[in-house]
Parts: structure tokens; C-alpha cells; sequence
């Protein structure tokens, strides 16, 4: 008799529909990380299109960029064979718990959000909507939904991780342990924030300006170009500082990460160098490393079947799971007339 196989833990994350391409931070941040923990998790990954009904898009926009986000998470080596790839909104437990939570979370809590601050803050008063506001308590229904125990993510969700992990608990403490699974962030230090490459004090983002970001499905053209214009410090000399020379850092973190080579290495290498000669050489490994993620994400779009096939049997595997789940915890509150 061979032994049973122990259940892998679980590992939960997703990325929003917000825009055509993901970018360099998103890939670095999180989805390389994705692709690593399938090794050792049971992931389950998802194109969270709930999440980007708060910025508004066009029904058109969004169904376009649901399918070229998936298509991009497969490109960069999610694998639907052994991973649960799937939409969030055709999995209906996903709103049906962040009610519950709702019910959970105190409003200020909810406010001292940061990024509800900063956007809200951006937007005014009146374009604020209260989707934007109960933003990260879909995102802890997303997690808790599967039992996740890890969550690869950037710096830039540590705050609503920690919701995630404060909401599980309090289910705990309410009902009786073993409700929920408190999360645990996986936020690589190295890239946990990359910078955008004209603003090297400001995270890359799909908000910024298009120039401070490298998207992953940009030509070679636009690529070399953003890496050549990008801001670098004063003096002249390469060397890792990121207090005194963020933007040199930036573009040393992005070289590093892509090439899994440490820093120091690079460093040494560009002695006597500048900075010019780094950006030559950086925009090469780019090109090169996106080369065939973009090459993999164009036959997923050009074979729509097949994609639509993954998504498929992804819900229905992340329905099957999610149903179980929901049903322990609705239960807790009440629900269901067969409880007890
Ligand atoms: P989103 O779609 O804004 O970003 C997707 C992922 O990319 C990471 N990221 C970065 N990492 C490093 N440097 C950057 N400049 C950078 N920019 C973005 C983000 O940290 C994220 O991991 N709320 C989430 C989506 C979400 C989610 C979830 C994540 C919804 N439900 C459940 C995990 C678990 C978000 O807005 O990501």
C-alpha cells in the first residue's frame, strides 16, 4: 500500500480586470510568486472582476480584459492542470459571503482603510461609491472562501490582508474555532514594491503615468524606450542605495528579479559603468523576458475555446469548494433552515 497523499495547504490570490496588460509590478509582486507556490500549495488564482466594477469600466472594456487578464495568467505559467484558474463573479459565493462579513466589519474599521483614503480622498465625496468603500471585505470573502492559509500578494495589500486576517479571527472567536482560516501573507521582500520608473518614490501603477510603467504586453520598442527614459539619481555610479538612489535601485530590483541574479552580482558587474549601460542592458532582459509571455498570452486569445474551456472547469472546481465553505460559515450565523 502506498501512503495517502497529505492534503496540500492552500493558496488564494487574485488580480483585477482593470487594464489591457498587467504590468511589471503585478508580475513581479505577485504573479511570479504565483507561479512558484504551485509546487508546494493547492492555489486556486482568480481574475477578480467584481473588484473592478469600482472603477467603472464599459461592459465591453471589462468582458475584453477579463479574458486577457486569464490569458496573461496562463502566459506567465499558472497551470489549470494542477491550479484552480477562474472568474470571480461566476462563483456566487464570493458576494454572498462578503455580505456576511458586511455584517462583521465596523464601518470605521472599513474607513481607516488606506487606499479607500487615498482614492476616496482622489475622487471626492461624490463619486465615492460604497463598492469602493467594502472593497476589502470582498477581498477577505475571496480568501476565506477557499480556506486559503497563504496569500501572495504585494506590499500594497498588507493592510487588507490584515482585515482578511482580523475578520477570520473574529468568525473564530464568534463561533468556535475552525470556522474560518486566518491568512498568512506572502510578500516577497525583494519586489514586494516596484517603483514607478518616472516617480521612483511612487509604487508602478495602472493609474500612474503610462511612461513609469513597463506593461507586460508592451512591444520591444516601448519598453527599451521607458528603461532609457526612466529617472535615475544624481552622480554617476551604480550602486545599490535605495534611500540615496531609488530609481537606480528600482531598475537594479527589476534586473535582479527578472534574471535571478542578487544584486551585489549586478553591482559588481557595472563597476566603473553608467547608468546608461545598465539601462541598455536592463531594457534587453526585459525584451527578452516578455518576449514569450507575450508570444503565450496572443495563442491564448487567438484559441478562445480553449480559454473559455480552462474557465470553465476552473469555476466549477472553485464552486465546489466555495459552496462547502460558505455553507459552514452561513450556518454559524443562522442560515439554512437544516442547521442546528
Ligand atoms: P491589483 O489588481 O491592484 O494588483 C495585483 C497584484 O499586483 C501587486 N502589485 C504590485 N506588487 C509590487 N509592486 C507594484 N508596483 C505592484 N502593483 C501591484 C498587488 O499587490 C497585487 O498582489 N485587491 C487586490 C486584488 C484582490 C486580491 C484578492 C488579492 C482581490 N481579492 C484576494 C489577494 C487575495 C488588488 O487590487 O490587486
Amino acid at each position: 500500500m502506498f501512503p495517502m497523499p497529505l492534503p496540500r495547504p492552500r493558496a488564494f490570490s487574485g488580480i483585477q480586470p482593470t487594464a489591457d496588460s498587467l504590468h511589471l509590478g503585478n508580475y513581479l509582486g505577485a504573479l511570479k510568486q504565483w507561479v512558484e507556490l504551485q509546487e508546494d500549495y493547492d492555489c486556486v488564482y482568480s481574475v477578480v472582476d467584481l473588484h473592478a466594477l469600482t472603477v467603472g469600466p464599459s461592459p465591453a472594456e471589462l468582458r475584453q480584459r477579463v479574458r486577457a487578464t486569464a490569458a496573461q495568467f496562463l502566459a506567465a505559467g499558472v497551470d489549470p492542470a494542477r491550479s484552480v484558474l477562474f472568474i470571480q463573479s461566476e462563483v456566487s459565493e464570493h458576494a454572498q459571503l462578503t455580505w456576511l462579513l458586511n455584517c462583521l466589519t465596523g464601518f470605521g474599521e472599513a474607513g481607516r482603510m488606506t487606499q479607500f483614503k487615498d482614492k476616496s480622498s482622489r475622487l471626492g465625496e461624490k463619486a465615492v461609491t460604497v463598492g469602493l468603500f467594502d472593497y476589502p471585505v470582498l477581498m477577505a470573502a475571496d480568501i476565506l472562501l477557499y480556506d486559503a492559509q497563504v496569500v501572495p500578494v504585494g506590499e500594497d495589500q498588507r493592510q487588507h490582508l490584515e482585515l482578511s486576517r482580523t475578520l477570520a479571527a473574529r468568525l473564530n472567536s464568534r463561533f468556535g474555532p475552525g470556522t474560518a482560516v486566518v491568512p498568512e501573507p506572502v510578500i516577497v521582500k525583494a519586489t514586494a514594491k516596484i517603483f514607478d520608473l518616472q516617480d521612483p518614490g511612487a509604487k508602478m501603477s495602472k493609474t500612474g503615468h503610462p511612461s513609469g510603467i513597463i506593461e507586460l504586453l508592451d512591444d520591444p520598442k516601448t519598453i527599451a524606450k521607458r528603461i532609457k527614459t526612466a529617472v535615475t539619481d544624481s552622480g554617476s555610479e551604480i550602486t545599490w542605495d535605495p534611500s540615496v538612489k531609488p530609481g537606480v535601485a528600482n531598475l537594479l530590483t527589476i534586473y535582479s528579479a527578472l534574471t535571478d541574479q542578487p544584486v551585489e552580482a549586478i553591482v559588481q558587474r557595472y563597476q566603473g559603468k553608467l547608468y546608461g549601460h545598465l539601462k541598455v542592458d536592463l531594457a534587453e532582459v526585459v525584451v527578452e523576458s516578455l518576449r514569450p509571455f507575450r508570444e503565450r498570452t496572443a495563442l491564448y486569445l487567438d484559441d478562445p475555446g480553449q480559454l473559455d474551456q480552462i474557465l470553465d472547469q476552473g469555476a466549477e472546481r472553485a464552486r465546489g469548494i466555495a459552496a462547502t465553505v460558505y455553507g459552514r460559515i452561513a450556518g454559524c450565523f443562522g442560515l439554512g433552515r437544516a442547521g442546528q
